[in-house]
């Protein structure tokens, strides 16, 4: 069995499902999928959103699906917190972490990124003590993963990163096996059944590395234990 760490599952919390109908289609999508703890992660964006709103929508929206019925699958809550100017000193910054953490899955927005972009998310981890996992590493350019790895954090993959070409796929691989790419997750937005399907395929591609990634998905959501230190701690 497997965990997604990286979904847009809740209803109404983000743009990645407009009704308890679609996440319900999302839930029975995953349990196809072999997955069996969803860690849902609806968008925050510093900009246009507080803490306080964005986990009462969250809130509201578990209930509403949890109340549909879940389908036997762990839901953990979380966020995929938009790194913007001043992140790092957002009051209350630690609520957005993976519950029962401190681990907080952070996205960078477009490339290029102002240089302060990294200092932001390192000043997350050195100053306010939380443990950021890079989102959809495989969204990036070359420039921007090397950025992200260089900064020796927890890192987390898109399923349809594996289903690319075999070059890209090897590569993917080749970083999964070096522990520089450590968690997988399907980053499902809409009714699931593409989102789920790539996923499933990626879990066979990934293969006899993908163990490992799951072990380290239920490891950060268990102990809470981090795998890799940033060296700058
Ligand atoms: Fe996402």
């Amino acid at each position: 069995m497997y965990v997604d760490f990286h979904s847009h599952i809740l209803p109404n919390a983000d743009h990645g499902s407009e009704s308890v109908e679609m996440s319900l289609m999302q839930l029975y999508c995953a349990e196809r999928a072999g997955v069996d703890t969803i860690v849902a992660t609806p968008h925050f964006y510093p900009a246009e959103d507080t803490v306080d709103a964005f986990l009462e929508r969250r809130e509201k929206a578990y209930e509403k699906l949890a109340k549909a019925g879940l389908h036997g699958i762990k839901i953990v809550k979380a966020a995929e917190v938009q790194i913007g100017i001043d992140i790092e000193k957002l009051p209350d910054l630690s609520k957005l972490c993976i519950e029962g953490t401190n681990f907080i899955l952070v996205e960078f927005p477009p490339e290029p990124w102002p240089y302060w972009l990294c200092e932001s998310v390192k000043e997350i981890a050195r100053d306010r003590r939380l443990r950021p996992i890079c989102a959809h590493i495989d969204r990036y350019s070359h420039i921007g993963r090397d950025k992200i790895m260089d900064m020796n954090f927890d890192v987390q993959i898109n399923a349809s990163a594996f289903l690319d070409s075999r070059r890209y796929r090897n590569y993917y691989l080749d970083l999964v096996a070096d522990d520089a790419i450590h968690i997988l997750g399907s980053d499902a937005h809409g009714d699931g059944r593409d989102a789920y399907k790539k996923f499933s395929a990626a879990t066979k591609k990934i293969g006899k590395l993908m163990p490992y990634m799951t072990e380290n998905a239920r490891k950060i959501l268990s102990a809470g234990e981090k795998k890799k230190i940033g060296t700058f701690l």
